[in-house]
C-alpha cells in the first residue's frame, strides 16, 4: 500500500493543478496584473495565516498534530512585514477578507479547535505548498513588481529557519506515513485536504472577480 505522505499527494494532484492553472494565478504569474492585485493576494494569506497559527499553543502538545507545529514554518510575522511594506504602516485599517477567505479561514479554525487530525490536512496544503510552488511565485513577484530578492514585499516566500526545504520536506513526509491514526481517519484527512485545496480555489476565484483582465 503507496505511503500517506503519496496518498495525500495523488489524491490531491487534480486540485493542485486546478488551484495552479486559475485564472487569477495564471494572470499573477504571468505578470498581467498590478501590484495592488499581490497585496490583496496576501492580505487573503493574512487571513488564512492567522487561523493557522493562531491556535498552534494549544495544538503543539496533541498528540495527533503537535509534532507538525513547527515555529521554524510560521507566517504570520513575515506578511505583517511584507503588508506593511505593500499597503503602508497602516495596513490594517483596511485589511478585509473576501467571503471565499473568511469561509477558509473559518474552516482551519473550527479544524483547529475541534478536530486536529483534520488541521493536519490545512497545514500540510499551505505550508507544503509554499515550500515548494511558493518559491516559482517569490521569483515572479521580485521581477514583475521589483521587491527586493527575498526582501520586504516576498518575505512570506521566505523561510529564513529553514535553509534545506527538499530536506524539510522529506522529513515532513515522514511525520505524514507516521501519523498516529487508522486508515478511516487518514481517508478523512485526504477529504480534507481536497477540501483545502478547494477553499483555495474559490479564494482565487475571488480574487479573480475583483481582478479581471480588461479583454
Ligand atoms: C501557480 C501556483 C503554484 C505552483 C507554480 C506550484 C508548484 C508546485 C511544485 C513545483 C510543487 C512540487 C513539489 C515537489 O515535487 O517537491 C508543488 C507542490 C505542492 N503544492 Fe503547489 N504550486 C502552486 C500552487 C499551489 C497552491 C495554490 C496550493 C494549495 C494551497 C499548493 C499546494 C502544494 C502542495 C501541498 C504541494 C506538496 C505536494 C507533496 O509533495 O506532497 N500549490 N507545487
Amino acid at each position: 500500500m503507496d505511503s500517506f505522505s503519496t496518498l495525500i499527494r495523488t489524491a490531491s494532484h487534480e486540485q493542485h493543478v486546478e488551484a495552479e492553472t486559475s485564472t487569477f494565478m495564471s494572470d499573477l504569474l504571468g505578470g498581467r496584473l498590478g501590484v495592488d492585485a499581490y497585496a490583496r493576494y496576501t492580505e487573503q494569506l493574512w487571513f488564512v495565516y492567522e487561523a493557522l497559527e493562531s491556535g498552534t499553543q494549544r495544538l503543539a502538545s496533541d498528540p495527533v498534530a503537535g509534532p507538525f507545529v513547527r515555529p521554524e514554518l510560521f507566517r504570520l510575522a513575515a506578511l505583517e512585514r511584507d503588508l506593511a511594506h505593500l499597503r503602508g504602516p497602516d495596513w490594517r485599517s483596511t485589511l478585509a477578507a473576501l467571503p471565499a477567505t473568511r469561509a477558509y479561514a473559518e474552516r482551519i479554525a473550527a479544524c483547529a479547535r475541534d478536530w486536529p487530525a483534520g488541521y493536519i490536512a490545512h497545514h500540510y496544503t499551505r505550508y507544503l505548498g509554499d515550500l515548494s510552488g511558493g518559491q516559482i511565485i517569490r521569483d515572479k513577484a521580485e521581477k514583475t513588481w521589483g521587491f527586493t530578492k527575498k526582501g520586504d514585499g516576498v518575505r512570506f516566500y521566505v523561510f529564513e529557519e529553514i535553509p534545506n526545504p527538499a530536506a524539510f520536506k522529506r522529513g515532513y513526509r515522514e511525520l505524514l506515513d507516521a501519523v498516529a491514526v487508522d486508515d478511516l481517519e487518514k481517508q478523512r484527512i485526504v477529504a480534507e485536504c481536497k477540501r483545502a485545496f478547494a477553499l483555495n480555489t474559490s479564494v482565487f476565484r475571488g480574487l479573480g472577480e475583483e481582478f479581471p483582465l480588461s479583454a
